[in-house]
């Protein structure tokens, strides 16, 4: 549960990333989730680091390690709510879900997230986190925690249009900043980072099993 004035920062939050999808399809912020919330994810991260709780991400469902590495090189930690730090954040995305779903009928039904490194080196080549029709990831969340994020750490997100090679935005990976995008809409990639990198990936999710089909967990 949000505080009370958690709710009306929410609330606000909720009002521009609605108008934005709508017109534009995509919302970047700064400063978008409480300093200290931002700090102690970042903290959390790093002391999962440390005990060695993050796994190599994949691709898909099952894929073969060495495809995996051509595309991405990040490694990843599920959050869940039995972290009261992770909790905090769950807690704010399903505010968010429920702010979306009244302003703009979406139907999200849930959500999950992963904490993400990226070590020097690291990358994520071009992808698209939904197919149209083929997925019930409907809209994708990138959560920033790192500090003083400079032009020659890399790193930056490339967002494109379907159509385009010349990126539409490049987001650096800053701390507070948020990145919410329809997922079946924006291609994007993570440029290769020169310095540690932590994130938040996360996707608001429709229920596919609403049409008839059971819905496996991904
Ligand atoms: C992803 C992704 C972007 C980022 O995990 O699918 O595109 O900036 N992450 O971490
Ligand atoms: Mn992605």
């Amino acid at each position: 549960m949000l505080s009370q004035p958690d709710l009306l920062l929410c609330a606000q939050l909720c009002d521009d990333v609605a108008d934005a999808l709508v017109n534009q399809g995509y919302f970047c912020q700064d400063h978008a989730l409480p300093q200290t919330l931002t700090a102690a994810l970042l903290n959390n991260l790093q002391q999962l680091e440390e005990e060695e709780a993050l796994q190599p991400a994949g691709i898909g469902r099952q894929q073969q390690h060495q495809l995996n590495r051509r595309i991405r090189r990040d490694k990843i930690h599920w959050l869940s709510t039995d972290d009261p730090v992770q909790a905090t954040y769950l807690a704010w995305m399903q505010a968010l879900q429920q702010g979306l779903n009244q302003r703009l009928f979406m139907g999200l039904f849930d959500y999950e997230s992963h904490f993400a490194h990226y070590p020097p080196g690291a990358f994520y080549a071009r992808h698209l986190d939904a197919f149209q029709g083929r997925s019930n990831r409907v809209l994708t969340s990138v959560y920033y925690l790192n500090q003083d994020w400079q032009e020659a750490d890399g790193g930056e997100l490339l967002l494109y249009t379907e159509e385009q090679s010349t990126a539409l935005a490049e987001i650096r990976p800053e701390a507070g900043r948020l990145l919410i995008f329809l997922s079946d809409r924006f291609p994007h990639e993570v440029r290769p980072t020169q310095r540690d990198r932590y994130s938040i990936a996360g996707w608001f999710r429709i229920n596919n099993s609403l049409n008839g089909q059971i819905d496996p967990p991904s």
